[in-house]
Protein backbone atom coordinates (compact mmCIF):
# COMPACT_ATOMS: atom_id res chain seq x y z
CA UNK A 1 0.00 0.00 0.00
CA UNK A 2 1.04 3.26 -0.69
CA UNK A 3 2.00 5.72 1.94
CA UNK A 4 -0.69 8.43 1.53
CA UNK A 5 -3.29 5.80 1.28
CA UNK A 6 -2.36 4.54 5.04
CA UNK A 7 -2.17 7.74 6.22
CA UNK A 8 -5.42 8.46 4.50
CA UNK A 9 -7.04 5.16 5.84
CA UNK A 10 -5.48 5.97 9.12
CA UNK A 11 -7.22 9.69 9.14
CA UNK A 12 -10.86 8.05 8.31
CA UNK A 13 -10.32 5.37 11.14
CA UNK A 14 -9.48 8.22 13.45
CA UNK A 15 -12.15 10.73 12.60
CA UNK A 16 -14.49 7.91 13.07
CA UNK A 17 -13.72 6.92 16.59
CA UNK A 18 -13.13 10.77 17.63
CA UNK A 19 -17.22 11.43 16.28
CA UNK A 20 -18.19 8.03 18.08
CA UNK A 21 -16.74 9.15 21.30
CA UNK A 22 -18.62 13.08 20.67
CA UNK A 23 -21.88 12.57 22.73
CA UNK A 24 -24.65 13.17 20.78
CA UNK A 25 -25.43 17.06 20.11
CA UNK A 26 -29.29 16.44 22.60
CA UNK A 27 -26.87 15.06 25.11
CA UNK A 28 -25.58 18.54 27.39
CA UNK A 29 -28.90 20.27 26.68
CA UNK A 30 -30.95 17.87 27.84
CA UNK A 31 -28.73 17.24 31.07
CA UNK A 32 -28.97 21.03 31.38
CA UNK A 33 -32.17 21.94 31.10
CA UNK A 34 -34.36 18.27 31.10
CA UNK A 35 -32.62 16.07 33.54
CA UNK A 36 -33.90 17.21 37.05
CA UNK A 37 -37.37 16.22 36.10
CA UNK A 38 -36.79 13.97 33.35
CA UNK A 39 -34.76 10.27 32.81
CA UNK A 40 -34.60 8.55 30.01
CA UNK A 41 -35.45 4.66 30.87
CA UNK A 42 -35.04 5.23 35.09
CA UNK A 43 -38.67 6.15 35.89
CA UNK A 44 -40.21 8.92 36.72
CA UNK A 45 -38.95 11.75 38.47
CA UNK A 46 -41.14 15.08 38.92
CA UNK A 47 -42.08 14.40 35.32
CA UNK A 48 -42.70 11.24 33.38
CA UNK A 49 -39.81 9.25 31.78
CA UNK A 50 -39.25 10.36 28.11
CA UNK A 51 -38.48 6.43 27.04
CA UNK A 52 -39.86 5.65 24.14
CA UNK A 53 -42.14 9.11 24.48
CA UNK A 54 -41.35 9.89 20.38
CA UNK A 55 -42.88 6.59 19.46
CA UNK A 56 -46.40 7.71 22.26
CA UNK A 57 -46.30 11.55 20.35
CA UNK A 58 -46.26 12.91 17.41
CA UNK A 59 -43.06 15.50 16.42
CA UNK A 60 -45.48 18.32 15.80
CA UNK A 61 -47.57 17.57 19.12
CA UNK A 62 -44.02 17.04 21.32
CA UNK A 63 -42.67 20.71 19.73
CA UNK A 64 -45.54 21.86 21.13
CA UNK A 65 -45.67 20.62 24.02
CA UNK A 66 -42.01 21.55 24.49
CA UNK A 67 -42.14 24.93 24.15
CA UNK A 68 -45.41 25.70 26.29
CA UNK A 69 -47.25 22.94 28.17
CA UNK A 70 -49.23 25.54 30.14
CA UNK A 71 -50.45 26.50 26.51
CA UNK A 72 -51.96 22.93 25.70
CA UNK A 73 -53.65 22.28 28.89
CA UNK A 74 -55.03 25.72 28.76
CA UNK A 75 -56.25 24.90 25.46
CA UNK A 76 -57.89 21.73 26.68
CA UNK A 77 -55.55 18.89 24.67
CA UNK A 78 -56.51 16.12 26.07
CA UNK A 79 -52.91 14.70 26.52
CA UNK A 80 -51.95 17.64 28.14
CA UNK A 81 -54.23 18.02 30.41
CA UNK A 82 -53.86 13.70 31.17
CA UNK A 83 -50.53 14.65 32.06
CA UNK A 84 -50.86 17.38 34.14
CA UNK A 85 -53.20 15.71 36.45
CA UNK A 86 -51.52 12.83 36.82
CA UNK A 87 -48.31 14.43 37.43
CA UNK A 88 -50.03 17.31 40.01
CA UNK A 89 -49.17 19.70 41.89
CA UNK A 90 -45.65 19.72 39.66
CA UNK A 91 -45.97 21.34 35.98
CA UNK A 92 -43.43 21.29 33.36
CA UNK A 93 -42.06 25.32 33.02
CA UNK A 94 -42.39 27.12 29.07
CA UNK A 95 -38.99 26.44 27.68
CA UNK A 96 -36.67 28.75 25.66
CA UNK A 97 -35.25 26.36 22.73
CA UNK A 98 -35.62 26.92 19.39
CA UNK A 99 -37.33 24.17 17.48
CA UNK A 100 -33.49 22.97 15.93
CA UNK A 101 -32.73 22.31 19.57
CA UNK A 102 -35.84 20.35 20.45
CA UNK A 103 -35.24 18.41 17.34
CA UNK A 104 -32.05 17.78 18.57
CA UNK A 105 -33.15 16.26 22.12
CA UNK A 106 -35.98 14.45 20.61
CA UNK A 107 -33.67 12.08 18.71
CA UNK A 108 -31.42 11.30 21.61
CA UNK A 109 -34.53 10.54 23.45
CA UNK A 110 -35.23 8.17 20.25
CA UNK A 111 -31.71 6.85 19.69
CA UNK A 112 -31.64 5.81 23.17
CA UNK A 113 -35.25 4.33 23.12
CA UNK A 114 -34.44 2.38 20.28
CA UNK A 115 -31.41 1.22 21.76
CA UNK A 116 -32.78 1.05 24.78
CA UNK A 117 -29.94 2.57 26.81
CA UNK A 118 -30.76 4.74 29.69
CA UNK A 119 -29.62 8.68 29.72
CA UNK A 120 -26.44 8.67 31.84
CA UNK A 121 -25.58 12.51 32.71
CA UNK A 122 -21.83 13.27 31.70
CA UNK A 123 -21.10 16.22 33.94
CA UNK A 124 -22.88 13.99 37.07
CA UNK A 125 -19.56 12.87 38.81
CA UNK A 126 -18.15 14.68 42.09
CA UNK A 127 -14.99 16.71 40.93
CA UNK A 128 -13.51 14.52 43.93
CA UNK A 129 -14.53 12.16 46.85
CA UNK A 130 -16.13 12.75 49.70
CA UNK A 131 -14.33 13.45 53.37
CA UNK A 132 -15.59 13.07 56.63
CA UNK A 133 -15.14 17.05 56.72
CA UNK A 134 -17.85 17.57 53.92
CA UNK A 135 -20.26 16.54 56.48
CA UNK A 136 -19.69 19.92 58.74
CA UNK A 137 -18.96 22.15 55.71
CA UNK A 138 -22.01 21.50 53.60
CA UNK A 139 -24.18 21.98 56.77
CA UNK A 140 -22.72 25.77 56.65
CA UNK A 141 -23.18 26.36 53.18
CA UNK A 142 -26.96 24.82 53.64
CA UNK A 143 -27.61 27.27 56.79
CA UNK A 144 -25.55 29.76 55.97
CA UNK A 145 -23.52 30.54 58.11
CA UNK A 146 -20.73 30.24 54.96
CA UNK A 147 -21.74 32.03 52.15
CA UNK A 148 -22.52 30.33 48.74
CA UNK A 149 -19.23 31.26 46.94
CA UNK A 150 -20.91 32.77 43.29
CA UNK A 151 -23.55 34.37 45.49
CA UNK A 152 -26.86 32.10 45.73
CA UNK A 153 -29.28 32.01 47.97
CA UNK A 154 -28.73 29.60 51.08
CA UNK A 155 -30.42 26.38 51.15
CA UNK A 156 -32.11 26.98 54.39
CA UNK A 157 -34.17 30.08 53.45
CA UNK A 158 -36.14 27.60 51.50
CA UNK A 159 -35.61 23.88 52.48
CA UNK A 160 -35.56 22.08 56.34
CA UNK A 161 -33.58 19.08 56.08
CA UNK A 162 -33.69 16.86 59.99
CA UNK A 163 -32.76 18.70 62.32
CA UNK A 164 -31.66 21.75 60.49
CA UNK A 165 -33.87 24.27 60.18
CA UNK A 166 -36.89 22.01 61.00
CA UNK A 167 -38.82 24.66 62.81
CA UNK A 168 -37.57 27.38 60.96
CA UNK A 169 -36.27 26.91 57.87
CA UNK A 170 -37.91 27.86 54.48
CA UNK A 171 -40.79 25.81 53.14
CA UNK A 172 -41.01 26.48 50.01
CA UNK A 173 -38.96 23.66 48.86
CA UNK A 174 -39.47 19.96 50.25
CA UNK A 175 -37.59 18.79 53.32
CA UNK A 176 -34.38 17.15 52.27
CA UNK A 177 -33.53 14.85 54.94
CA UNK A 178 -34.58 11.54 52.09
CA UNK A 179 -33.41 13.50 48.71
CA UNK A 180 -30.83 10.69 49.22
CA UNK A 181 -32.89 8.31 48.62
CA UNK A 182 -35.61 9.30 46.39
CA UNK A 183 -32.42 10.27 44.00
CA UNK A 184 -30.02 8.46 42.75
CA UNK A 185 -26.44 9.19 43.23
CA UNK A 186 -26.18 11.02 39.52
CA UNK A 187 -29.13 12.18 39.50
CA UNK A 188 -28.71 14.30 42.78
CA UNK A 189 -25.29 15.44 41.50
CA UNK A 190 -27.33 16.81 38.39
CA UNK A 191 -29.86 18.41 40.44
CA UNK A 192 -27.17 20.41 42.53
CA UNK A 193 -25.34 21.63 39.21
CA UNK A 194 -28.46 22.44 37.25
CA UNK A 195 -31.15 23.10 39.65
CA UNK A 196 -33.83 23.51 36.92
CA UNK A 197 -36.86 23.39 39.26
CA UNK A 198 -38.42 27.10 38.53
CA UNK A 199 -37.75 28.46 41.79
CA UNK A 200 -34.45 27.10 42.16
CA UNK A 201 -33.11 28.30 38.87
CA UNK A 202 -34.31 31.44 39.57
CA UNK A 203 -31.73 31.70 42.01
CA UNK A 204 -29.04 29.55 40.82
CA UNK A 205 -29.11 29.67 37.21
CA UNK A 206 -27.26 32.89 37.52
CA UNK A 207 -25.28 32.17 40.78
CA UNK A 208 -24.41 28.07 40.44
CA UNK A 209 -22.70 26.12 43.16
CA UNK A 210 -18.80 25.29 42.70
CA UNK A 211 -17.58 22.00 42.31
CA UNK A 212 -16.07 22.11 46.17
CA UNK A 213 -19.48 23.24 47.31
CA UNK A 214 -21.17 20.62 45.29
CA UNK A 215 -18.95 17.73 46.85
CA UNK A 216 -19.81 19.43 50.77
CA UNK A 217 -23.98 19.75 49.89
CA UNK A 218 -23.90 16.20 48.46
CA UNK A 219 -21.70 14.97 51.36
CA UNK A 220 -24.31 16.66 53.71
CA UNK A 221 -27.51 15.12 51.42
CA UNK A 222 -26.07 11.46 52.46
CA UNK A 223 -25.33 11.89 55.58
CA UNK A 224 -28.84 12.85 56.63
CA UNK A 225 -30.14 10.06 54.65
CA UNK A 226 -28.05 8.23 56.74
CA UNK A 227 -28.26 9.39 60.49
CA UNK A 228 -32.09 10.02 59.57
CA UNK A 229 -32.62 6.32 58.79
CA UNK A 230 -31.35 5.50 62.48
CA UNK A 231 -32.65 8.56 64.91
CA UNK A 232 -35.96 9.92 63.24
CA UNK A 233 -35.45 13.04 65.01
CA UNK A 234 -33.01 15.42 66.99
CA UNK A 235 -30.97 13.77 69.56
CA UNK A 236 -27.78 15.59 69.78
CA UNK A 237 -28.59 15.93 73.46
CA UNK A 238 -28.38 13.35 75.74
CA UNK A 239 -31.38 14.68 77.59
CA UNK A 240 -34.35 11.99 75.73
CA UNK A 241 -37.12 14.10 77.71
CA UNK A 242 -37.94 16.83 75.75
CA UNK A 243 -37.40 13.95 72.43
CA UNK A 244 -40.48 12.28 73.94
CA UNK A 245 -42.21 14.79 75.28
CA UNK A 246 -42.11 17.29 72.32
CA UNK A 247 -42.44 14.25 70.26
CA UNK A 248 -46.23 14.38 69.32
CA UNK A 249 -46.15 18.05 69.05
CA UNK A 250 -43.62 17.54 66.69
CA UNK A 251 -45.15 14.99 64.65
CA UNK A 252 -48.15 17.39 64.26
CA UNK A 253 -46.18 20.42 63.92
CA UNK A 254 -44.07 18.86 61.01
CA UNK A 255 -47.69 17.32 59.68
CA UNK A 256 -49.48 20.59 59.75
CA UNK A 257 -46.38 22.53 57.89
CA UNK A 258 -46.16 19.58 55.14
CA UNK A 259 -49.43 20.54 54.70
CA UNK A 260 -48.85 24.31 54.43
CA UNK A 261 -45.34 23.46 52.42
CA UNK A 262 -48.04 21.88 49.69
CA UNK A 263 -50.22 24.40 49.56
CA UNK A 264 -47.85 26.74 49.48
CA UNK A 265 -45.80 25.17 46.75
CA UNK A 266 -49.02 24.67 44.95
CA UNK A 267 -49.94 28.42 45.19
CA UNK A 268 -46.61 29.41 43.61
CA UNK A 269 -47.38 26.85 40.70
CA UNK A 270 -50.54 27.74 40.33
CA UNK A 271 -49.45 31.22 40.34
CA UNK A 272 -46.73 30.38 37.68
CA UNK A 273 -49.41 28.60 35.43
CA UNK A 274 -51.71 31.41 35.44
CA UNK A 275 -48.61 33.84 34.48
CA UNK A 276 -48.08 31.84 31.36
CA UNK A 277 -51.33 31.34 30.60
CA UNK A 278 -52.10 35.15 29.96
C1 LIG B 1 -39.37 21.44 36.48
C2 LIG B 1 -39.49 20.10 35.97
C3 LIG B 1 -39.44 19.89 34.46
C4 LIG B 1 -38.46 20.29 33.56
C5 LIG B 1 -37.23 21.14 33.82
C6 LIG B 1 -38.84 19.71 32.29
N1 LIG B 1 -40.00 19.01 32.41
FE1 LIG B 1 -40.97 17.99 30.94
N2 LIG B 1 -42.48 17.52 32.21
C7 LIG B 1 -42.52 17.86 33.56
C8 LIG B 1 -43.81 17.47 34.10
C9 LIG B 1 -44.25 17.66 35.54
C10 LIG B 1 -44.54 16.88 33.05
C11 LIG B 1 -45.97 16.34 33.09
C12 LIG B 1 -46.92 17.43 32.59
C13 LIG B 1 -47.08 18.56 33.55
O1 LIG B 1 -47.61 18.36 34.66
O2 LIG B 1 -46.60 19.69 33.24
C14 LIG B 1 -43.66 16.92 31.87
C15 LIG B 1 -43.99 16.38 30.63
C16 LIG B 1 -43.14 16.31 29.55
C17 LIG B 1 -43.42 15.64 28.28
C18 LIG B 1 -44.65 14.82 27.95
C19 LIG B 1 -44.36 13.37 28.26
C20 LIG B 1 -45.37 12.40 27.72
O3 LIG B 1 -45.43 11.29 28.26
O4 LIG B 1 -46.07 12.75 26.78
C21 LIG B 1 -42.33 15.84 27.48
C22 LIG B 1 -42.16 15.33 26.06
C23 LIG B 1 -41.38 16.63 28.23
N3 LIG B 1 -41.89 16.90 29.47
C24 LIG B 1 -40.14 17.00 27.74
C25 LIG B 1 -39.26 17.85 28.41
C26 LIG B 1 -38.02 18.32 27.85
C27 LIG B 1 -37.48 17.95 26.48
C28 LIG B 1 -37.44 19.12 28.79
C29 LIG B 1 -36.15 19.90 28.70
C30 LIG B 1 -36.05 20.81 27.59
C31 LIG B 1 -38.33 19.15 29.96
N4 LIG B 1 -39.42 18.36 29.68
C32 LIG B 1 -38.08 19.84 31.12
C33 LIG B 1 -41.53 18.50 34.27
C34 LIG B 1 -40.40 19.09 33.72
C1 LIG C 1 -35.49 30.07 46.48
C2 LIG C 1 -35.81 28.83 47.10
C3 LIG C 1 -34.80 27.69 47.06
C4 LIG C 1 -33.48 27.72 47.44
C5 LIG C 1 -32.67 28.90 47.94
C6 LIG C 1 -33.00 26.37 47.31
N1 LIG C 1 -34.00 25.55 46.83
FE1 LIG C 1 -33.86 23.55 46.45
N2 LIG C 1 -35.79 23.52 45.79
C7 LIG C 1 -36.67 24.59 45.85
C8 LIG C 1 -37.99 24.16 45.39
C9 LIG C 1 -39.24 25.02 45.31
C10 LIG C 1 -37.86 22.79 45.07
C11 LIG C 1 -38.97 21.84 44.57
C12 LIG C 1 -38.95 21.69 43.07
C13 LIG C 1 -40.17 20.97 42.58
O1 LIG C 1 -40.65 20.02 43.25
O2 LIG C 1 -40.64 21.35 41.52
C14 LIG C 1 -36.47 22.42 45.34
C15 LIG C 1 -35.95 21.14 45.17
C16 LIG C 1 -34.71 20.73 45.59
C17 LIG C 1 -34.20 19.38 45.49
C18 LIG C 1 -34.99 18.18 44.98
C19 LIG C 1 -35.81 17.65 46.14
C20 LIG C 1 -36.87 16.66 45.78
O3 LIG C 1 -37.27 15.92 46.70
O4 LIG C 1 -37.33 16.60 44.64
C21 LIG C 1 -32.94 19.38 46.01
C22 LIG C 1 -32.02 18.19 46.17
C23 LIG C 1 -32.64 20.74 46.41
N3 LIG C 1 -33.74 21.53 46.13
C24 LIG C 1 -31.45 21.14 46.98
C25 LIG C 1 -31.15 22.45 47.34
C26 LIG C 1 -29.89 22.85 47.93
C27 LIG C 1 -28.74 21.92 48.29
C28 LIG C 1 -29.96 24.21 48.09
C29 LIG C 1 -28.87 25.15 48.63
C30 LIG C 1 -27.65 25.17 47.88
C31 LIG C 1 -31.27 24.66 47.62
N4 LIG C 1 -31.95 23.55 47.18
C32 LIG C 1 -31.71 25.96 47.63
C33 LIG C 1 -36.37 25.87 46.26
C34 LIG C 1 -35.12 26.32 46.67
Amino acid sequence: MRAWMKLLSMLILLTGAALAQTPPPGAALFEQRCYSCHNVGDGNKIGPDLKGVTERRKKGWLQSFILSPATLNSQGDPTATELFKQFAPAIMPDQTLTPAQIDEILALIADLSQKNQNFAPTGAALSRAVVASDVQAGHQLFTGSKALSNGGTACISCHSMKDIGALGGGMLGPDLTLANARYRDPELISILRHPNFPTMNSVFGAHPLSDEEIVQLFALLQDARKTAQTTPFTSDTSDYKFPLIGMGTLVIALAGMNLTWKNRHRGVREEIVKRSKI
